[in-house]
């Protein structure tokens, strides 16, 4: 990692910092109106990355933990900070938390995320053909990928 990291923990008073982080990462970024509604979902816990000295949120991860089963909701690192290890530093953080298994699901062209994900230990157990739509309407498989803590 080039710079100093913090993590925050996402609280409600976050969202309109998580929903400009998700949109800098992502084509359909989430509202803060939908960020709220997630972090008041029982079970949701997450963090920021705050590059230090600069205080800079530069990427996020929000999971939901149910009777002992984590699923990792989004994660995502700003473009300019991406390939820096602040994925696998907010990654590690989360997988320390959950209890038993974790889950996610990723779109199975999504390189960097599955590099990130199968390095962290998670193997894929599941496929749903053309789940998810690019922009063009292209459609992509969705895996499911699930991590068991040992
Ligand atoms: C997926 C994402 C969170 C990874 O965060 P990151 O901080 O770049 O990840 P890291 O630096 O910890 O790197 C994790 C792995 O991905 C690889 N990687 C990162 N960026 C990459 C890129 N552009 N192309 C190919 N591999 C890449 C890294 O090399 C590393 O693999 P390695 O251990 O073999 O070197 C980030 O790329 C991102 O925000 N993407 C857009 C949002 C997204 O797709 N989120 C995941 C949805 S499931």
């Amino acid at each position: 990692m080039s710079a100093a990291l913090r993590a925050e923990r996402v609280m409600v008073a976050h969202v309109e910092i998580l929903s400009a982080l998700h949109r800098q990462c992502f084509d359909d970024g989430w509202s803060p109106d939908s960020m709220a509604s997630l972090l008041n979902t029982p079970g949701t816990t997450g963090v920021i990355a705050v590059a230090e000295p600069t205080d800079q949120p530069v990427g996020f991860i929000l999971m939901r933990i149910v009777a002992g089963e984590g699923e990792i909701l989004s994660v995502g690192v700003v473009p300019d900070a991406q390939a820096q290890g602040i994925g696998t530093f907010l990654l590690g953080i989360m997988l320390e938390e959950a209890i038993e298994v974790v889950f996610l699901d990723v779109a199975s062209d999504n390189e960097p995320a599955m590099k990130l994900y199968q390095h962290a230990g998670f193997e894929v157990v599941g496929r749903r053909p053309g789940y998810y739509k690019r922009p063009g309407g292209e459609p992509v498989d969705s895996l499911t990928m699930k991590y068991v803590l040992r």
